[in-house]
């Protein structure tokens, strides 16, 4: 692929994206254009708009100007639900699992979110909810099995160690069988260890899968890794500052400058 643009219709396309907090312009006019199947980083200083750029395509807040296109079609207005059955789910930078519930139940709970079956067969006990159920339950173990969670189905979630819970996170994403899948921060709070078996895991799940990722990460050892063969969008001040492959985006001076007071991202 082009480390400048993708060159098939883009899955997913931000035009002037622009949004307003009373008197702060928390994202402005950022433009993003995604190949089908591609893994793109976002990056940038703290406060940069990134998780506010995930809150408007997922229409948890909405834009004040600019277009969100999904393979040309404007997603601006539909509702999260509508959202997910275009097939776009995403993990959230502060965990939100159901810590009470088990590993299990929280996976299930999104396969049911849109159940393939109506209420009154499922009362009624009829085969096709009888089975529906049954495909859930196996494809939850499945996509537990994918995240390495497999031993800590019945575990509560909220027992579970925190790195732990952001791959429960990803499990619980997948479960929508979503072809955007949007990772806000997953790596944070990990160890290196554990930032080394998320980038084999997000890899394994992008090739397997045939998703399309944008993933936010502030570690810099696993955006460059994972997007290594992709691009980098870098945002300061709710705007673009850079895109390119991770070398470029390295040696950037603007980059390296909008870095410069952030240490901990300096590896
Ligand atoms: N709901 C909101 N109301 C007011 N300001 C917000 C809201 N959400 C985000 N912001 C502001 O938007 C800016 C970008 O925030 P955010 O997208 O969380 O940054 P990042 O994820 O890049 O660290 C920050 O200045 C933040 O305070
Ligand atoms: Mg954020």
């Amino acid at each position: 692929m082009d480390s400048q643009t993708p060159s098939s219709t883009p899955i997913l396309e931000l035009r002037d994206l622009t949004v307003d907090f009373g008197g702060v312009r928390a994202v402005n006019s950022f433009n993003m254009a995604v190949a089908p199947g591609e893994l793109v980083g976002l990056i940038g200083p703290n406060g940069a708009g990134k998780t506010t750029v995930f809150n408007l395509i997922t229409n948890a807040y909405h834009a004040t100007s600019g277009q969100i296109l999904m393979e040309g079609k404007n997603l601006r207005g539909l509702s999260p639900d509508r959202l997910c059955h275009r097939g776009i789910s995403r993990t959230f930078q502060n965990i939100r699992l159901f810590p009470f519930m088990t590993a299990y139940e929280n996976v299930e709970l999104s396969i049911h979110s849109a159940p393939q079956y109506s209420l009154f067969e499922a009362f009624v006990r009829l085969p096709r909810a009888r089975r529906k159920q049954q495909e859930s339950r196996a494809r939850a173990h499945q996509l537990l099995e994918t995240v390495g969670l497999e031993k800590f189905a019945h575990a509560r979630a909220g027992s579970l160690p925190y790195g732990l819970q952001r791959r429960l996170e990803i499990a619980r994403a997948m479960a929508a069988s979503p072809r955007i899948l949007l990772l806000d921060e997953p790596a944070a709070g990990m160890n290196e260890d554990e930032c080394k078996d998320l980038v084999n895991l997000i890899r394994q799940i992008h090739e397997s899968q045939g998703y399309t990722i944008i993933m936010i990460e502030h570690h810099m050892a696993v955006v460059m890794d994972l997007c290594r063969r992709s691009r980098i969008y870098v945002m300061q001040l709710g705007a673009n500052l850079a895109t390119g492959g991770p070398e470029q985006i390295q040696n950037d001076p603007q980059v390296i400058k909008a870095y410069l007071g952030e240490r901990k991202n300096v590896h």
